[in-house]
């Protein structure tokens, strides 16, 4: 299994704060954004990890992190050069991820869930991490029939969610990922959508859920960058 950590994005919804530095640099409570998922990935046994990020503070990704030798595992760097969307910045990380599986989180999300036994258990397809949430319209939202547990389907910030499960930033593909984003059109949005990664392989029939039971925040606006603060230090 390898990692991908999607650090890409102008950071524009944290302007100033984003102005001289990148979003996921920011800190949150104690430690830079980016050190949250870096630690999900690693908790979960992975050692091969790649790190997407715009071009825009690129630099200061490997000076801080560097090889990855001191926290045991190694990095591996790209750039996206321009934004176009989370399934655009996974198909940079095709030729890392080879023929093995990939675990992806987006640099700005911060999970308490530990998630080894999922990605020790996983196999083919893909496998996503639902959270019940109060303001699903802000995410993608999955419809699921919980008795087969199956996910219907998703949908990317849909005004009246069919659900409150929000779809966290942290998915696990078989290599079919890449030939499945090859597919992909822009959305409305002018992205190429991770949605409509994770709706053909719901399609396919080959697309399973966890929830999670712990917190979780994306951190990428004023308040959901303090909530997620705020999640950490009452967790110490
Ligand atoms: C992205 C995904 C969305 C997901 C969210 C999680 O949204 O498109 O489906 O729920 O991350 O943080 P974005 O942050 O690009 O608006």
């Amino acid at each position: 299994m390898k990692g991908v950590i999607l650090a890409g994005g102008t950071g524009s919804r944290l302007y100033p704060l984003t102005k001289v530095t990148n979003k996921h640099l920011l800190p949150v409570y104690d430690k830079p954004m980016i050190f949250y998922p870096i630690q999900t990935l690693i908790d979960a046994g992975i050692k091969e990890i790649m790190i997407v990020s715009g071009r825009g503070h690129a630099g200061h990704f490997l000076e801080l992190l560097g090889s990855g030798a001191d926290l045991g595992v190694k990095f591996t760097y790209e750039i996206q050069e321009e934004a176009g969307g989370i399934a655009q910045a996974l198909y940079l990380a095709k030729d890392f991820v080879d023929n093995d599986n990939v675990t992806v989180i987006l640099g700005d999300n911060i999970f308490q869930d530990k998630i080894n036994d999922t990605v020790q258990r996983f196999n083919s397809g893909a496998q996503i991490f639902l959270k019940n949430v109060p303001d699903a319209h802000r995410f993608g939202v999955a419809e699921i029939e919980e008795e087969n547990k199956k996910v219907i389907g998703i949908e990317e910030k849909p005004e009246n969610p069919k659900s409150n499960y929000a779809v966290t930033g942290l998915y696990i593909y078989d290599k079919n990922v890449f030939n499945i984003i090859k597919t992909l059109k822009p959305s409305g949005r002018g992205e190429l959508e991770i949605t409509d990664v994770n709706n053909h392989y719901i399609r396919r029939g080959d697309m399973k859920y966890s929830i999670l039971n712990g917190y979780w925040s994306d951190a990428g606006t004023f308040d959901s960058l303090l909530k997620a603060g705020n999640l950490v230090k009452n967790q110490k």
